[in-house]
């Protein structure tokens, strides 16, 4: 191992340089790993799981090294989006690159109901959203957002001289993605949005949020039944009491199976989590899935 090798790798796994809100997605983790960068610093977020900028700046201050914030459009238990607006000016002032993991929240930009969840969203240096979640596409059709295209160009690109170069257009894929050969994910992604067009995608989006937002008030109604989040967007985060009681409800929803829902831990507590996602929820099933819940909780209570 040579003398810069050994440099650069002591710089790897100084961890200061990468940081990801307190609530950040496992996968920021498992991308850092895969890079052999370690770990993030988790940055303090609100009660919401929004990453607190006043916190990323002390975070950031303290570093001496190029740094990458994940911010998260979307967290998984409350759907809530981190302050891009505020949170870019923090990371720009310490010539840090911004990237926002949206996979599925990044698709409420396309609502202008929602405008307000994603303001600033678009200052970010790249994002990443998966087709497969909110617009229904097949898996597994993920796609990057890279503002500065030589940045994109220069890490994924090659130049082979048995290849056909693009010299002229667009690109070609391989000078954007990480593989050489791969087939043509971009298909489905494109018939989907062609199909609905600007206002379809939008009319999904918007159905997915005030589906969720009624399957949250519905529920908030029914006396023993906490929601946990706001409800900004397609998440829903419930509990019934004591964690005991919300995993008992959980496992009684699933077993009787008219809705599939997960049970997860947020804000250390068991959660029965709710993430509307399928482009055909109507008011029927948000019915289904209020009845569903309730009447597995008062089993539940029945129970005891
Ligand atoms: C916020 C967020 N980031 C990343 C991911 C990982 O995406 P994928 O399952 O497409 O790898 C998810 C998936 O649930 C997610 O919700």
């Amino acid at each position: 191992m040579g003398p810069e090798l050994r440099l650069a790798l002591r710089h790897a796994s100084d961890s200061r340089h990468r940081r990801g809100g307190q609530e950040r997605h496992e996968t920021i983790d498992l991308g850092l790993r895969y890079l052999g960068l370690g770990l993030p610093v988790a940055v303090p977020a609100d009660d919401q799981g929004r990453l607190l900028p006043a916190e990323l700046d002390r975070l950031l201050s303290e570093g001496s090294v190029p740094s990458l914030v994940c911010l998260q459009p979307g967290n998984l238990h409350s759907g809530a989006f981190d302050p891009f607006e505020a949170a870019i000016e923090v990371a720009r002032q310490h010539g840090a690159w911004v990237h926002g993991d949206g996979a599925f929240g990044l698709w409420a930009a396309a609502v202008p109901e929602l405008a307000h969840l994603t303001c600033g969203m678009a200052l970010a240096d790249s994002g990443g959203t998966d087709a497969h979640k909110t617009l229904n596409v097949p898996y597994d059709c993920g796609i990057a957002v890279v503002r500065d295209t030589n940045a994109l160009r220069n890490a994924m690109g090659l130049h082979t001289s048995y290849l056909i170069h693009d010299a002229e257009g667009p690109g070609d894929p391989f000078q954007k993605v990480p593989e050489l050969s791969r087939r043509g994910r971009g298909v489905p992604v494109w018939a989907a949005i062609r199909s609905l067009g600007r206002n379809g995608v939008a009319a999904q989006v918007l159905g997915l949020a005030d589906a969720a937002a009624g399957i949250g008030s519905r529920l908030a109604a029914v006396e023993g039944i906490e929601v946990l989040n706001d409800g900004d967007y397609t998440q829903v985060s419930l509990a019934f009491g004591d964690d005991a009681t919300t995993r008992a409800v959980t496992a009684r929803v699933i077993e009787d199976g008219k809705v599939w829902m997960s049970g997860s831990r947020w804000k250390g507590r068991d959660v029965l989590r709710v993430s509307v996602s399928n482009w055909s929820t109507n008011a029927d099933d948000v019915g289904t899935a209020v009845e569903a819940v309730r009447s597995a909780f008062a089993a539940v209570r029945g129970a005891v």
